[in-house]
């Protein structure tokens, strides 16, 4: 068992600003990062989760491959945005071979699309102490969103072997990265570029789990829109290359206000719901906490304060990967690529 390597996994997330792919592998008990790759998209190509233009990002897939020269062709890749939707229901015990029928009917009732539309996937959880009564944590997407995702994939010559959802690969990285308090209820929060995935988790458990359409380019969005600038000029503002002749802040903050409002209001449908009474810990990941000034007003706005989570805590790198970045630079953008390496093929 000691000298068994584990086939690496490579984690292929497709972000609606850049497309990164992440090789990871386990060796002696460690976690190491092999390499990793990032390919910018235009903002047309995807848009909310929903890819517009196939053939650019089949693409830019192909050519990270090529530029990065990885020989794996198994992936495992992850969905997110409005075509998924992660609830825990409660209902009526019952054994888990009778569960699959009343739970299909029963997630009709909570899912916004039509059922036959819809690729379903569940798992009881332990931990509900009623007799009569399970918790059932439900995972539903569009299946066309989900045959959309697997085809590209595949037309890109690779094979996807796992989709995943962006939350819970971000619970994933997140998990093996600290030790999380099982008491603890714990807000995951990676703001991406055009999404934010919210998931509160308690002992491993997602309580809550939502996407909401704010991210990154929400605040390019709204410096065009106020200072009527182009998307260039506001974007090069977001990221610090340029020394903007205007003053970011009050746009920073009123969208950062909405990314507060979104985390907030998991917390009080969850007391409502009498869930848990107040979330401990917020963790930030993704790109968008590169925006300057988000982490700060988030901090000073929301209570418990918020801490910048590191996916790369415990992974082994060679600096090298990062040239003359350093890698905190880069690594909130890698967080979902990262929890999708480690996945393991047994582990769903
Ligand atoms: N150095 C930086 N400075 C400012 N903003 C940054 C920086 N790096 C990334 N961002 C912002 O982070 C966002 C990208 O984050 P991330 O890579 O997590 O999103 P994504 O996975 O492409 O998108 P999504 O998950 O929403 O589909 C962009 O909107 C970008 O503006
Ligand atoms: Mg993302």
């Amino acid at each position: 068992m000691f000298f068994k390597r584990q086939k690496p996994m490579v984690g292929l997330d497709i972000g609606s600003s850049s497309i990164k792919v992440v090789q990871c592998e386990s060796r002696a008990g460690e976690v190491h990062l092999q390499d990793y790759g990032t390919a910018e998209l235009l903002p047309e190509a995807i848009v909310d989760g929903e890819i517009m233009d196939r053939q650019l990002v089949v693409e830019t897939i192909q050519n990270l491959w090529e530029s990065k020269g990885i020989s794996a062709k198994s992936v495992s890749t992850a969905v997110s945005g409005r075509a998924v939707i992660v609830k825990k229901i409660q209902m009526e015990r019952m054994a888990p071979e009778d569960a699959r029928e009343a739970i299909q009917w029963e997630a009709e009732q909570h899912v916004p699309y039509d059922i036959n539309d819809v690729s379903l996937d569940f798992q009881i959880l332990e931990g509900n102490s009623d007799p009569k009564q399970m918790d059932v944590l439900l995972v539903a997407a569009k299946r066309e969103h989900l045959v959309a995702h697997a085809d590209l994939i595949r037309q890109a010559g690779l094979d996807p072997l796992i989709i995943d959802v962006d939350a819970f690969a971000v619970q994933n990285i997140m998990s093996m990265n600290y030790d999380l308090s099982p008491e603890d209820v714990l807000a995951m929060v990676n703001i991406g570029a055009e999404v934010t995935n919210i998931n509160v988790v308690q002992n491993g458990m997602p309580l809550y789990t939502q996407d909401v359409s704010l991210g990154g380019a929400s605040f390019v969005e709204a410096l065009q829109k106020t200072f009527n600038i182009s998307h260039a000029e506001a974007l090069a503002a977001v990221k610090g290359e340029e020394q903007p002749n205007f003053d970011m802040q009050q746009v920073v903050e009123t969208v950062a206000e909405d990314l507060a409002v979104a985390i907030e209001r998991s917390g009080l449908y969850l007391k409502s719901a009498g869930e848990t009474e107040e979330i401990d810990r917020v963790l930030i990941t993704g790109g968008g906490t590169r925006v300057p000034g988000v982490v700060e007003f988030l901090n000073n706005r929301i209570e418990p304060s918020v801490e910048v989570a590191d996916p790369l805590r415990r992974i082994h790198f060679d600096p090298v990967l990062f040239g003359d970045k350093r890698p905190e630079e880069i690594s909130p953008s890698l967080t979902v690529g990262l929890g999708l390496a480690l996945r393991k093929v047994d582990d769903r």
